[in-house]
């Protein structure tokens, strides 16, 4: 099946760059937030970054009003009823997702795929709250999602040849590369990539090198493009708790279990850039 209209639920970081990614590659989007003030602020993110795109020769000014003009921003998630695709991107929590997968189950035509952008949680268990397990997958885009090449395409036991099928072709129609991975928390990717970021942060709890140094460190000495730290902020901390919660919760690997400087930053509302204040402090 080809997938022409995607519907994405969520608008935060990685929702409203999945529009991003979709709208400029030419499907038509219906993104949902919970409200419509919100709606309403990540449309005109969008237009302003499809903006600052035709500013730096990037884009071209005509291709930005097109994608911009196959949007549409809604609080209402009935107006998902006529997707091929639905992407959920919500908080990473199984508990909120799962009820929304049994509604989203209810709104969309009966050959609609159903997809999680979890960086996590076991999409098993979001497939079975609905009708239409075979059709339901993980889509896994990286942040910040239009610059990111990858694409994870997760596949729980329950799915059909055909739903991996086309949601591969999907994310090559956005431009990624995508990865097939198996159901196991992390994939491939985080399940790699959150050890080192935690033990990062353990190694500025524990004194061992400063915030600059350990992210200098690991610049300089493994041409990382930024370090774990500033990464930390770049994610989320309160979605890199989830994820590193949800690893340890499936592996019991000690690597996984958070570092309480972590658990501590999130009670205290810094979340990274998208607070204002994580690691780094960040101008509003
Ligand atoms: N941040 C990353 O680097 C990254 C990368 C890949 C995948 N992900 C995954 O993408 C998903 C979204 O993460 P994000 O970084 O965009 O988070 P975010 O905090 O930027 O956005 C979360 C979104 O969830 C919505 N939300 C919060 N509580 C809700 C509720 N109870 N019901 C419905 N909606 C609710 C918020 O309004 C917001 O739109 C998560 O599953 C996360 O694991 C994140």
């Amino acid at each position: 099946m080809a997938i022409a209209r995607v519907g994405i639920v969520g608008s935060g970081i990685m929702g409203a760059g999945i529009a991003d990614v979709a709208a400029s590659t030419g499907h038509e989007v219906v993104l949902r937030s919970r409200n419509r003030s919100t709606a309403d602020r990540t449309r005109e993110a969008l237009e302003k970054g499809y903006a600052k795109r035709v500013d730096k020769g990037r884009l071209d000014a005509a291709d930005a009003e097109a994608a911009l003009a196959r949007v549409v921003a809604t609080d209402d998630l009935t107006a998902l009823a006529e997707c091929d695709l639905v992407i959920e991107s919500v908080v990473e929590d199984l508990a909120v997702k799962q009820p929304l997968f049994a509604q989203l189950d209810g709104i969309v035509g009966e050959t609609a795929v159903l997809a999680t952008n979890t960086s996590t949680l076991p999409v098993v268990e979001m497939a079975m709250v609905t009708t239409r397990p075979e059709r339901v997958c993980g889509l896994h885009f990286f942040n910040p999602a239009p610059a990111m090449d990858l694409v994870e395409v997760v596949r729980p036991l329950t799915a059909s040849d055909a739903t991996i099928e086309a949601v591969t072709a999907f994310a090559s129609a956005c431009g990624k590369n995508p990865v097939e991975v198996a159901d196991r928390a992390g994939f491939v990717v985080n399940a790699l990539l959150f050890p080192y970021l935690n033990n990062a942060v353990r190694m500025l709890e524990n004194g061992t090198a400063s915030r600059d140094a350990i992210d200098t460190a690991m610049k300089g000495g493994c041409n990382f493009p930024m370090g774990p730290l500033a990464l930390l902020d770049l994610v989320g901390l309160d979605t890199s708790l989830a994820i590193i919660q949800a690893l340890y919760e499936e592996f019991r690997d000690p690597n996984y279990a958070p570092v309480p400087l972590l658990k501590r930053m999130v009670a205290a509302g810094h979340l990274g850039r998208k607070s204002g204040r994580g690691f780094y402090d960040y101008a509003r």
